[in-house]
């Protein structure tokens, strides 16, 4: 997949910058040609001998060899490439490439390249915490640079927390990944549901669940990066997507989830409904918030509509339509009963039994079940990992 593929690396100032020889190699091992630019502060974690060694290419820092005078021009590397890929991205970097500071080689070659960007932030906690990192990560998601997202474990400070940048050969496996299943979906109109729904009590109060969202905006993230267009409606969430072709509307209600997911249902070849959708929401919603002194002995409830169910009531014969099932008990007969009753083609069931499954974490592990009752079981995998899985047996169908 990366045979012949034409790479930038561009490194900068980070402990992990001592991974990326490692990664080099791994690369030219696949076939690919690589480029390295890295910053002045990177060559102190990291030398320009072994980088040109391995990726039998002068490593370059200048944009010119004082040398000799040559020029090392971002511009025609900026068109060289078929991907660039900046690992580790400290924190100044993800800046500077966010506000577009062009004072290094690596950053005019970010902002001259026409290919697609990743970046593998890597930093210690607290910094990849702060407000800055974040709203330039999003920034930069929001512009179509696709995040590799950092582990959680020990950093070079001693502390623990998010900020170690995702390993050499996991990042070879995404890329890898991202030209094998880059066109898979190209054309499909998806229509993808995500995250919980709030129901007012009154203007202050709601009743809500601990569902984060994770799994659908992963499942809008793979399917975008797959080829698909994708319309995303999230329920209240911080999240952010990490794709152009993805068209996201906020709703916060069940009955405002099921006005946009009604909306956006006709034009859609896949839906997937990974919300988790109140089924209950007060008859009666306060005006005024309601004092503590007024007393409040029960908030009488009336159902919402099932939104699913309703979409399998009006599917046409080409729309495939994927449900959720969450269940804590009898896990297969309840979900194969809600494949039937509401005319679903796929069920992804997640058992709350299983540890590191469903709500609030960053795993998942799933049972897909068919309507010939096959059941795909699948290990405990991270929710892009997931997504995947989901997506390889939508492509199936289709
Ligand atoms: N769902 C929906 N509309 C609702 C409630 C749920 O579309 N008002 C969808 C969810 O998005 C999910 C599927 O229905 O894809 C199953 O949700 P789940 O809560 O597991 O099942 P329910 O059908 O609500 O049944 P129960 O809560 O009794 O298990």
């Amino acid at each position: 997949m990366l045979a012949g593929k034409k790479i930038i690396i561009g490194i900068t100032g980070s402990i992990a910058a001592f991974k990326i020889p490692i990664l080099v190699r791994l690369l030219i091992k696949e076939g690919a040609e690589v480029q390295v630019i890295l910053t002045e502060n990177a060559r102190d974690f990291v030398t320009p001998l072994t980088l040109s060694t391995l990726s039998k290419r002068p490593a370059l820092t200048f944009p010119f060899d004082k040398k000799d005078g040559t020029w090392n021009s971002h511009v025609d590397m900026g068109l060289w490439a078929d991907l660039m890929l900046v690992a580790p991205a400290s924190a100044a970097t993800l800046s500077k490439m966010a506000s577009g500071m062009a004072d290094n080689l690596l950053v005019t070659t970010y902002l001259s390249a026409k290919c697609p960007v990743f970046f593998a932030p890597a930093m210690d906690l607290d910094m990849f915490k702060h407000p800055a990192t974040i709203e330039n990560i999003a920034k930069l998601v929001r512009r179509g640079d696709r995040l590799i997202e950092p582990q959680t474990g020990e950093l070079a400070s001693g502390l623990s927390g998010a900020g170690r940048m995702e390993e050499p050969e996991n990042i070879v496996a995404m890329l890898k990944s991202y030209y094998e299943t880059g066109k898979s979906l190209k054309g499909k109109n998806f229509l993808i549901s995500a995250g919980p729904t709030y129901e007012a009590i009154d203007p202050v109060r709601f009743i809500g669940n601990y569902s984060s969202g994770l799994m659908g905006f992963a499942l809008a993230d793979e399917a975008a990066l797959r080829g698909a267009n994708v319309t995303l409606i999230a329920g209240p969430t911080h999240l952010t997507v990490s794709h152009r072709a993805i068209q996201r509307f906020d709703v916060v209600s069940a009955s405002e989830m099921y006005d946009a997911v009604m909306e956006n249902f006709g034009l859609a070849d896949v839906t997937i409904m990974s919300a988790a959708i109140a089924d209950f929401t007060p008859e009666n919603v306060a005006t005024e918030k309601i004092k503590k002194s007024q007393g409040l002995e029960y908030i009488k409830l009336k159902p919402t509509i099932d939104i699913l169910a309703s979409l399998g009531k009006q599917k046409s014969q080409n729309q495939l339509l994927v449900g959720f099932a969450l269940e804590t008990e009898n896990e297969f007969e309840n979900a194969g009963q809600k494949l039937d009753t509401k005319n679903l083609d796929l069920i992804v069931l997640n058992s709350l039994k299983d540890s590191g499954a469903g709500f609030g974490v960053s795993t998942n592990k799933i049972t897909i079940l068919d309507k010939n009752r096959n059941l795909l079981h699948f290990d405990l995998k991270s929710k892009k990992e997931v997504a995947a899985d989901i997506l390889d047996k939508i492509t199936e169908l289709l």
